[in-house]
């Protein structure tokens, strides 16, 4: 054990001597429909107690969450809580496979701890296509007191929203798309549900004291669509990415890919006036724009027209986004809650036991659009996947392995729609492999963990460019964008048991089968790895009479 790894421990003893107990924070979400202008235009939106974005969950690592959701739509609803590991219980996880949606007219309390985290990420509905109307909001993660965060602190910190938006409503969405078409392109970006025109009068949407330095916690929350964000005559300096603190570089514009997380300074150090947040789409055929307005305390004037520059577009536009990723490093001598302390911290150290490689595909079953890794399109079977496994009925619903880790010759051709279930040895050290055939920008998410995101290369994967990879300072993080004819390379420790889902980002490839589960069991099905089905678990589907299963011990 090294020092750094020894001072966590014995900080981490220590707070658990006085603390017996981890700290509660109790939300009652009420959840319905809505009148918002997230384009300027009215348009039904879902709200969480009258906002969006919903209410912000500010924490500190370990603190226990308890979320009570009321349900009020007209059909079923279920979030989840993208980035937060809520370790040994994927029963909360809020996605289709692991729990039975919330009725409409019902409530459920989400009981869970952020353990061993820090930092910014988001929760989102899961079900039908209401990610496109809302009930989104940031999850942010303070450090412990006693654990030293590498920056001062900030005056303030503030949550941000950033994404595509689209004006036909979730319902049409969602027909179109169950109708075998695409949802098609977005029809502007918004800013925490606003969106402004260059010299439109707007009230500011946050104010600066000159000398003082803000955290922004930016998050792309959006359907499909890639951003880059900048403020007029302020530099960035990046300081948290997905939960990491990274070696602390200066931007002048940062790329935010869909499902993205991050966490920039900004310091008040220009003359007193108003300046824009600029929010631009990447790498679509027609550019989007959207700014928020920063007034320094005490300023009337109005922020000047001219708006930083964005980067290149193109070939030239993904080459500055892959070094942009290159950029990111993780500050080893940082203390911070870990994702894994023991064992992946030396994450270059550890013989890998198993490569995934998983090439995505767009093509047409039967005449309709799909999405899948290696031949496979996921469906969600009736009962969630989790139930099926936990109450020892698995087989009546879906076959684990049902992609080869190694994709087939022609992933687009034959495309099978069916449940995707990996089966995973618990505590494994696995590669997974994203290899991006399409000439359109990917990005990748999994739940449950934390990966490094070790490399990101043009071309084919091949075991040989494993000499290329980051074993050194990758970035512990839980997405990964693949840029149009790349591949990107993550390795993690299978260590959190589980039904964990690995998918799409990009909404619509999501809803048309591109993700899987990864079932992480114990084999000693031991309380140690794994907490049993929580009292308060809804059934639905094939298990909802069926006797429950003896707990873990
Ligand atoms: C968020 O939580 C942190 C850590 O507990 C606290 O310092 C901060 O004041 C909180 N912010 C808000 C807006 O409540
Ligand atoms: C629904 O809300 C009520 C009132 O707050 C609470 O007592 C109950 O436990 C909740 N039910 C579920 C399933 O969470
Ligand atoms: C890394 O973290 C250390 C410890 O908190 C801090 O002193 C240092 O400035 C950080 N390095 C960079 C480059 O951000
Ligand atoms: C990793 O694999 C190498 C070569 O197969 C072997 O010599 C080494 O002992 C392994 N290391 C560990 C930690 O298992
Ligand atoms: C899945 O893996 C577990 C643990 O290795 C094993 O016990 C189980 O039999 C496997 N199930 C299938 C269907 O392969």
């Amino acid at each position: 054990m090294d020092t750094r790894t020894f001072g966590f421990f014995s900080l981490l003893l220590i707070t658990t001597l006085v603390n017996a107990e981890d700290p509660y924070h109790f939300f009652e979400w009420k959840v319905t429909y809505g009148t918002m202008s997230p384009l300027g235009v009215p348009q039904q939106v879902i709200l969480i107690n009258n906002e969006f974005p919903g209410p912000v969950i500010n924490c500190t690592s370990n603190n226990n969450i308890v979320v009570n959701v009321f349900n009020n739509l007209d059909e079923p609803f279920l979030l989840t809580w993208n980035g937060v590991q809520h370790r040994k219980n994927s029963w909360v996880d809020g996605t289709p496979g692991t729990m039975c949606p919330i009725q409409p007219g019902t409530n459920f309390t989400y009981k869970f701890q952020v353990k061993d985290q820090i930092g910014s990420y988001y929760y989102f509905p899961t079900t039908a296509l209401h990610k496109a109307a809302g009930g989104i909001g940031i999850i942010q993660v303070h450090s412990r007191p006693l654990i030293p965060v590498p920056f001062d602190n900030p005056a303030d910190e503030f949550a941000v929203v950033v994404g595509d938006w689209f004006k036909k409503g979730h319902k049409s969405m969602k027909n179109l798309l169950d109708s075998g078409k695409s949802i098609g392109r977005p029809d502007g970006l918004h800013i925490n549900g606003k969106s402004a025109q260059v010299g439109a009068p707007v009230e500011p949407s946050w104010t600066f004291e000159a000398g003082k330095t803000y955290r922004f916690r930016f998050c792309n929350t959006g359907m499909r669509t890639s951003v880059n964000f900048r403020f007029q005559d302020h530099d960035m300096k990046l300081v948290e990415l997905e939960g990491s603190h990274l070696m602390q570089n200066d931007y002048m514009s940062m790329d935010l890919h869909t499902g993205q997380c991050m966490s920039v300074l900004v310091t008040a150090d220009q003359p007193p006036k108003d300046y824009y947040l600029v929010v631009s789409s990447r790498f679509t055929k027609q550019p989007l724009t959207t700014v928020a307005t920063i007034r320094y305390k005490g300023s009337n004037s109005p922020a000047l027209p001219e708006l930083p520059p964005p980067p290149p577009e193109n070939t030239a536009g993904i080459a500055w986004s892959i070094n942009q990723f290159r950029s990111y490093r993780w500050n080893l001598t940082a203390s911070a809650a870990r994702p894994n302390p023991q064992g992946s911290y030396h994450y270059g150290q550890i013989n890998i036991t198993r490569t995934i490689k998983l090439v995505n595909s767009r093509s047409y079953v039967d005449g309709k659009l799909r999405f899948a890794f290696n031949g496979v399109s996921h469906s969600d079977p009736k009962t969630p996947l989790k139930l099926l496994e936990y109450f020892g009925v698995a087989d009546k619903e879906f076959k684990y392995d049902s992609i080869p880790d190694e994709p087939p010759p022609d992933v687009e051709k034959n495309v099978k729609i069916a449940p995707n279930v990996l089966n995973a040895t618990y505590r494994n050290f696995v590669e997974i492999i994203f290899e991006n055939r399409e000439n359109t920008i990917q990005s990748y998410h999994l739940d449950g963990y934390s990966f490094f995101a070790v490399a990101i290369e043009p071309g084919r994967w091949a075991p040989e460019k494993r000499k290329n990879y980051n074993l050194e300072d990758a970035v512990s993080r839980h997405n990964v964008a693949v840029f149009p004819g790349c591949w990107a390379a993550v390795m993690l420790t299978l260590d959190n048991a589980g039904m964990w889902s690995l998918r799409s980002e990009m909404w619509e490839r999501f809803y048309l089968g591109q993700q899987l589960y990864i079932s992480v069991l114990s084999p000693e099905r031991s309380l140690r790895d794994e907490y049993s089905l929580p009292e308060t678990t809804q059934l639905c589907g094939i298990v909802a009479n069926l006797p429950k299963p003896q707990g873990y011990v």
